[in-house]
């Protein structure tokens, strides 16, 4: 199969981990014989240095007609000051909505190779952690009107019916696919939006009476994450709350630098990202941790192009390379082989076979 991949490296440690990326694409590509053609993009802070906006509309036109967007990260410190309908990340918020990705998929997973580290108790790690959060990505307070005036900054919360129950089928349906345990996560005891969101998730829950429907409010939800992670299977929830949550499940994994993502809308053409972002601070220096972008080539061949094969592939070659005990710096632990972002990639592409 040929595909064209819109590749967008971006800021700080992004070129680096896309790069380590690349490599084990084209190794599958070798092995399977496809053809993947990369059509760089530039969105972020390096797009504002080349053309003073974050994403030109050329580049978002090259990432809507490819077959998928592969994504490192964007941001940094230089671009702390410009103004925030500028800002690198507006450049990332502009492609998801142009793109239409309104269903982010984020996975809590711990490989067993890594369980010491977690800053959970041994106790808790040791019952399954292993969920997803569905998070909505182009509505609620990132999308509505922002603005400052004199003393007073205001950002506006706003779903609509249909918003909600697009996102709520996606989380039904992934429960189904799952083990079929679907919680809705909102904060209903304040938010208008919120009650909203509930009383849409409720009445859909009557269309899929097999997945064991519940709610809870954010605050209970973050707590619980900690406390009894593996009450989860799939969460459901609006666009800022899966933000913060997300973060807090990827760190109950163990690094942040593991967990991939993806972004559907209605077609197959999806963004593929990690969750973290541009770490500026290890930037250019060899010691981020590839591995999440790796894992969202993954999610890519996997949802996009229909490569389930080529995506289970890449996942085992990433799980022999842990079980052979190399570990970049985030996720180091005695005993093991401490190894740079290049060499990850390199020994990944080694344990990679069809
Ligand atoms: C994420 C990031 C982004 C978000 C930022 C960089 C805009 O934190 O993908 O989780 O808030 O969505
Ligand atoms: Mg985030």
């Amino acid at each position: 199969m040929s595909k064209n991949i819109a590749v967008i490296r971006g800021d700080g440690i992004g070129p680096e981990i896309v790069g380590e990326a690349l490599k084990v694409l084209d190794k599958v590509a070798e092995l399977y014989g496809h053809t993947f053609n990369y059509i760089d993009v530039d969105m972020g802070g390096c797009a504002i240095d080349k053309y003073g906006d974050p994403l030109p509309e050329g580049e978002l036109k090259k990432c809507v007609e490819s077959d998928s967007v592969l994504l490192g990260a964007v941001g940094g410190d230089k671009w702390n000051d410009v103004p925030g309908y500028m800002r690198p990340e507006k450049g990332l918020l502009r492609l998801r909505a142009g793109m239409g990705v309104y269903s982010n998929n984020r996975p809590a997973k711990i490989w067993k190779q890594l369980s010491d580290a977690s800053p959970l108790k041994k106790s808790i790690v040791d019952e399954c952690i292993d969920f997803i959060i569905v998070r909505e990505l182009i509505g609620g307070i990132y999308f509505g009107e922002h603005k400052t005036e004199g003393d007073t900054a205001i950002d506006i919360l706003k779903y609509s019916e249909s918003e909600i129950e697009r996102i709520g089928r996606i989380g039904f349906e992934t429960a189904q696919k799952r083990n079929k345990k679907l919680c809705s996560v909102e904060k209903s005891n304040v938010l208008d939006s919120s009650r909203l969101w509930k009383k849409v998730m409720h009445k859909l829950k009557e269309d899929y009476p097999d997945v064991e429907f519940s709610d809870m409010l954010v605050d209970n939800c973050a707590m619980q994450i900690v406390k009894n992670p593996s009450q989860f299977d799939v969460i459901v929830t609006e666009n800022m709350f899966g933000d913060i949550l997300s973060d807090e499940a990827s760190m109950i994994t163990g690094s942040i630098g593991m967990i991939p993502s993806s972004s559907l809308g209605a077609s197959s053409c999806g963004l593929y990202e990690p969750i973290h972002g541009s770490a500026p601070d290890i930037a250019g220096k060899d010691i981020a941790n590839p591995i999440g972008t790796i894992l969202s080539a993954a999610m890519m061949l996997r949802f996009s192009f229909d490569m389930a094969e080529e995506a289970d592939a890449i996942e085992k070659a990433v799980s022999a390379y842990l079980d052979a005990g190399y570990r970049t710096s985030d996720i180091m632990s005695e005993g093991m082989t401490q190894v740079g972002c290049k060499k990850c990639g390199e020994l990944i592409v080694s344990y990679l076979e069809k």
